[in-house]
């Protein structure tokens, strides 16, 4: 094929948090599928925190992406041409196509997506990935029983909305941590959570700390980090005695690459380990890519309860793969409003 597609190519490795000069938009020829391989449009890419994680050159559990590379990443899109009997034009697939708007993969690295079962962007947030990552980490790590109490940062995002709402199904208090009172107010009345603090009010962990504890009189059971830093600071002395930590993400250290300006790492260290080794906490580090064997369990638990609007969600749609980049440093930031998505056409 002579057509032309587009893709979002990392032209040079970030230094702290990325800039649009990370970035190229660039044309390209269509693939065309070999045998077992198919050919999507894609419709819809997601934008992951992980990913800024893909752009360093250092050791990591996942390979970096090339400079000049295309940015790697989750997207669903319609089948245009299959060499494979599993899937025929017209069906919908997700897939690891990267930021483009074509991708061409074997059959069995994709998942049949259906559009009559719920919007297709679903499977990019909360029957996806994340959604799944929310589910995986906190009934299989953080173990949780009703009457006890969660703390979860990013709660509006695709995992944190996904891990108060479980946790809430199970008869726990729920506390949400967020950016700004716009997000406190979502998480609250869409996401069910009992409180939620804004992290942005408060200038340091121990004021935080203090906020927190009028939150949650009876201590935290179960705190599900996704973001640590100041977050993580404050949680860490309010753990209850045989405590779960599933340690999901960090992101707030993603740019620094280590604790950051200003982080007192004499003082995080220690006072983590104690409260780790005094309080016999089980915190527990997991990456979801290898837990997929129980996505299936996960999909036909939660899939009924979004049908239904029992699990809510939220999308953050930007328009068009070259606002891509802007969209995703936006997220890094906390610009997000809910599971970031982009429309691809
Ligand atoms: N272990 C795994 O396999 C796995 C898989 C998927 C995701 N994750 C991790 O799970 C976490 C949430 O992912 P997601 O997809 O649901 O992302 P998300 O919530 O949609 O987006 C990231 C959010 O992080 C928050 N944030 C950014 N900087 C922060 C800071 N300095 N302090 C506190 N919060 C900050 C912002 O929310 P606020 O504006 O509300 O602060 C931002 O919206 C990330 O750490 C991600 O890396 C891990």
């Amino acid at each position: 094929m002579s057509e032309q597609m587009y893709r979002v190519a990392l032209a040079s490795r970030p230094t702290g948090a990325p800039t649009a000069e990370n970035f190229s938009y660039e044309a390209a020829e269509i693939p065309t599928p070999g045998d077992g391989e198919v050919l999507v449009r894609v419709h819809y890419m997601s934008l992951d925190p992980y990913m800024r994680g893909r752009m360093d050159d250092g050791p990591s559990y996942a390979a970096p992406v090339p400079v000049g590379g295309t940015m790697e990443g989750g997207a669903v899109g319609e089948v245009i041409a299959s060499n494979s009997p599993a899937f025929k034009p017209g069906d919908f697939a997700f897939g690891m196509f990267g930021w483009a708007t074509h991708g061409c993969k074997p059959a069995e690295q994709l998942r049949k997506v259906n559009p009559q079962q719920a919007p297709i962007t679903t499977s990019l947030g909360v029957l996806g990935m994340p959604g799944f990552t929310g589910w995986y980490g906190l009934t299989q790590l953080g173990k949780p029983k009703p009457g006890e109490t969660l703390v979860v940062a990013a709660a509006t995002g695709p995992v944190g909305s996904m891990v108060g709402q479980v946790a809430k199904l199970a008869g726990l208090r729920t506390v949400g941590v967020a950016g700004g009172a716009d997000k406190c107010k979502l998480a609250v009345e869409k996401f069910g959570f009992d409180a939620c603090l804004d992290h942005r009010a408060y200038d340091n962990a121990r004021d935080l700390r203090a906020a927190l504890k009028e939150a949650a009189p009876d201590g935290i059971d179960i705190y599900f980090e996704n973001v640590g830093g100041k977050v993580l600071e404050a949680v860490i002395p309010l753990m209850n005695t045989h405590g779960r930590i599933p340690i999901c993400g960090m992101i707030s250290w993603y740019d620094a690459g280590g604790l950051g300006a200003g982080a007192d790492a004499a003082m995080t260290v220690p006072s983590l380990w104690r409260n780790i080794l005094v309080k016999h906490l089980a915190a527990t580090g997991f990456i979801i890519s290898n837990h997929y064997d129980l996505y299936p369990e996960f999909l036909s638990e939660v899939a009924p309860k979004v049908v239904s609007g029992e699990v809510a969600y939220v999308e953050d749609i930007a328009e068009g793969l070259e606002n891509a980049p802007a969209a995703f440093m936006s997220m890094l930031k906390g610009g997000n409003f809910g599971k970031q998505i982009v429309k691809v056409i």
